[in-house]
């Protein structure tokens, strides 16, 4: 049916006329009631509006960003905030158009347009556009009600670290530092008396304004504006933006596996990465050429597996008050690393690639600063002056990355100083410090708060023109923490940031699997984390040699098992740090190593289906519902099943086994004992064997056979230390 339907007396309509328009459309739907409407989608609702519940609401309000090393201090005031409750028309054609008014605003016009298109892949794509058609006041700022139910999950958010089902709280899509500690406890209480840098639960450096519902849809808002996610209540899904036009599309598919798929596609899904990099451990050294071999030795003599070197302070060190930091002027320090040139090519001969640091800022005291200010390459203050920021110790300008030349500039610094260097990637860090009173020579292309949540999407942009300029994609390998709902597309492997190096469910070890989980079912399907976390502050936070060899023993079932030293070495457990360590470690390379034919097939069905190489139980398993909350385990691939250690002394592991077809089976046992899920079973787990299980009809039975033989709790003895 197509046409337009009138309410006579808008918003007065009479208790027994209940006006029921039904659209031809195979899957949206309109039905309009007396004092609301419901659309629908495949017969599920979308949007309802009540006299009580209205959809859409108006404001004007007024924000503080005060901005101290990348945390931000919110203070949001709405002024004004009316409610659009009156329906006026409707135009019911292959789509809807209804035009609404509000009585608190009499002048206000506002259109809710929703359109479908229907996929050849089985998936349509619903869009939700709301804007002011008429007004003589001004708003700045929007909430838009999605319909929830109770029982509904919702997931993604970009890169979240304490939930993974958002339900119950609400999200600010705000990029900015992690925050050290993300609760109320000591930790964060102390990192507040810095400038707030303690977090919350919610802070994040890859925030994004997309989710996926376990009413089998993914909703993605494109806008980059200051917005909050809020799923506090049982029957709404409630969108908050600054600004006074609302867009939404909406990914409908038959599972939640095709939903993710085609959103990670849609969005650009991660190219393979190299073998090299999935053969072993990437160790995290550095101190100079001599020092990293030292270590790179070390290792081969205890028969580790070592895919990469990785030196952050490749370009040199800078003494500040808070200790050793990394010179920011991006080039290769040939005093500090003598023959580096050399020692990368020989390494690459027995197939290890040393990898380097660099993020989109230059120290004031650098060459490259000097050469970006002059050609007036970095941002500004409001006078035209460079903005210079202060990063612990030092201060540093921000690379103009919004500037088309300044972008082409840094790419090429990085081709020249990096790439043919001979580096195999990076550590490409930052990007969330954008302060609002920072400028581009680009002008008013973007507001202030796009400018900020849209920095991290240029700069993982200017990082994948490198690889594609150089020729290099799918060999060389950066890695990147912030981003936004453009990132994914640019990205080739995301890292999880900074954990502090504890237990903490808020910012410890945990994190990074809800970290992955949020991140595969928003369209990021590669990721890896730092093993043992990164923040240390002596003497109340340092790392243990259990949290150490734990955190390696389930790295060692992700694509890239990295190393990092964490902000103060001496104070941390180091793969080096005993004999006993380096023995466990190697092994746990080696399987590493071993797994590199399945960790190609998972990167090749990333590349070419969109599915995430991590990922939560639900996507394979989606009609057992028990699957849908668990938020520490995850399906490396369709055929492991990994539920890492994460307590501290923790000597058993309860792992819940999905129901499905397959059975279960332990991987470091030789008998083969088939169990069937759903279930939970316990199972212990000394160092060393974290709980893993594969699937009994998997056609990569054979490798995970070779990993028992040669691993296997049977041949534990071989790995005692001396
Ligand atoms: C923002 O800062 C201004 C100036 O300090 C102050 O007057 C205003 O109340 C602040 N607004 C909010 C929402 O905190
Ligand atoms: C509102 O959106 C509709 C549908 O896209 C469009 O036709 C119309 O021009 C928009 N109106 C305004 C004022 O932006
Ligand atoms: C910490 O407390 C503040 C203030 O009560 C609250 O807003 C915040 O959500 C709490 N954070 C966590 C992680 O509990
Ligand atoms: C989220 O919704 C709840 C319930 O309506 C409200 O109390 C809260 O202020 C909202 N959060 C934000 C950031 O708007
Ligand atoms: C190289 O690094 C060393 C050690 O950190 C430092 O003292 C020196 O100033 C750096 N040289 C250059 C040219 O940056
Ligand atoms: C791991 O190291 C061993 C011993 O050096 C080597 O034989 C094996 O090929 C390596 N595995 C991979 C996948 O590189
Ligand atoms: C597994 O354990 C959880 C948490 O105790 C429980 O809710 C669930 O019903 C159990 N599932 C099965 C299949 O036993």
């Amino acid at each position: 049916m197509a046409g337009t339907i009138t309410s006579l007396l808008p918003g007065v309509l009479t208790l027994f006329l209940l006006l029921t328009a039904t659209l031809a459309r195979a899957k949206l739907d309109f039905k309009l009631f007396q004092d609301g409407f419901i659309i629908t989608v495949d017969g599920t609702e979308i949007l309802h509006q009540t006299a009580e519940e209205p959809v859409v609401w108006m404001g004007y309000g007024h924000t503080n960003f005060t901005e101290t090393q990348g945390n931000f201090k919110v203070e949001d005031e709405v002024l004004v905030k009316v409610e659009v409750t009156t329906f006026i028309e409707a135009t019911i054609s292959d789509f809807v158009y209804i035009i609404l008014r509000s009585y608190e605003d009499t002048d206000l016009r506002i259109g809710l347009y929703v359109t479908e298109d229907l996929g050849d892949d089985g998936c349509s794509t619903v869009n939700v556009l709301v804007n002011v058609t008429h007004t003589i006041n001004t708003y700045n700022r929007m909430w838009v009600r999605f319909y929830a139910d109770e029982e509904e999950r919702v997931w993604g958010g970009g890169e979240q670290y304490t939930y993974f089902n958002l339900r119950g709280h609400d999200f600010p899509i705000w990029t900015s530092e992690q925050g050290v500690g993300r609760d109320n406890g000591t930790i964060a209480s102390l990192a507040n008396l810095d400038g707030g840098a303690g977090g919350d639960y919610y802070t994040t450096y890859w925030p994004q304004a997309s989710f996926l519902s376990s009413r089998r849809y993914s909703l993605l808002i494109p806008d980059r504006k200051y917005l909050v996610l809020n799923f506090t209540e049982a029957t709404r899904h409630e969108v908050y933006v600054h600004d006074h036009k609302f867009s939404a599309s909406m990914v409908w598919c038959p599972s939640l596996l095709k939903t993710v798929q085609t959103v990670t596609t849609r969005l650009g899904a991660q190219p393979q990465l190299p073998d090299w990099i999935m053969t072993g451990a990437a160790l995290g050294v550095q101190r100079g050429t001599e020092e990293m071999l030292f270590y790179y030795d070390l290792a081969v003599a205890a028969g580790a597996n070592v895919s990469a070197l990785w030196i952050q302070d490749w370009s040199g060190t800078t003494e500040t008050l808070f200790g050793h930091r990394v010179f920011w002027d991006w080039r290769w320090n040939q005093t500090y690393y003598p023959d580096l040139d050399v020692a990368i090519q020989n390494l690459m001969e027995e197939g290890v690639r040393v990898m380097a640091y660099i993020n989109p800022h230059l120290v004031e005291e650098g060459d490259m600063f000097r050469e970006a200010a002059a050609s007036g390459y970095l941002m500004t203050d409001a006078e035209g002056e460079v903005y210079k920021q202060d990063f612990g110790g030092f201060l540093a300008g921000t690379v103009d990355l919004f500037n088309p030349e300044a972008n082409n500039w840094y790419r090429d610094e990085i081709i020249k100083n990096m790439v043919e260097l001979g580096l195999g990637g990076w550590m490409a860090d930052f990007g969330e410090y954008t302060a609002l009173d920072m400028y581009s020579a680009t002008g008013e292309l973007y507001d202030p708060e796009t400018r900020h949540n849209l920095l991290p999407e240029e700069w993982a942009r200017c990082t994948r023109e490198v690889l594609e300029s150089s020729g290099q994609l799918g060999e060389v390998v950066p890695f990147m923490r912030s981003g936004g709902l453009g990132s994914s597309g640019y990205q080739v492997l995301a890292w999880a940031g900074d954990q502090n190096v504890d237990w903490s469910l808020s910012d410890g070890l945990a994190t990074t699997i809800v970290a992955a989980l949020s991140l595969a079912v928003s369209g990021m399907g590669v990721t890896h984390f730092d093993i043992g976390g990164y923040t240390t502050l002596p003497p109340l936070l340092t790392r243990s040699k259990e949290l150490f060899l734990r955190s390696c023993e389930y790295a060692a079932f992700t694509p890239v098992m990295r190393t990092h030293e964490g902000n103060i070495p001496e104070a941390n457990h180091q793969f080096y740090s005993d004999e006993d360590t380096l023995t466990l470690f190697a092994r746990l390379s080696q399987i590493h190593a071993t797994l590199l034919p399945y960790t190609r097939y998972l990167l090749q069905e990333l590349s070419t289906t969109g599915t995430p190489v991590q990922r939560p139980l639900f996507l394979d398993f989606e009609e057992d519902i028990g699957s849908w909350d668990i938020e520490y385990q995850y399906l490396y691939g369709p055929d492991l099943l990994v539920a890492p250690v994460i307590h501290k002394g923790q000597e058993t592991q309860t792992v819940y086994l999905p129901g499905g077809e397959s059975g279960w089976v332990y991987l470091w046992e030789e008998e083969e004992e088939v169990l069937l899920g759903p279930a939970n079973i316990t199972v212990p787990v000394s160092l060393g064997y974290p709980a893993v299980y594969y699937r009994e009809d998997s056609l990569w039975r054979p490798l995970f056979q070779e990993i028992v033989q040669e691993f296997g709790l049977a041949k534990k003895a071989r790995w005692v230390s001396s």
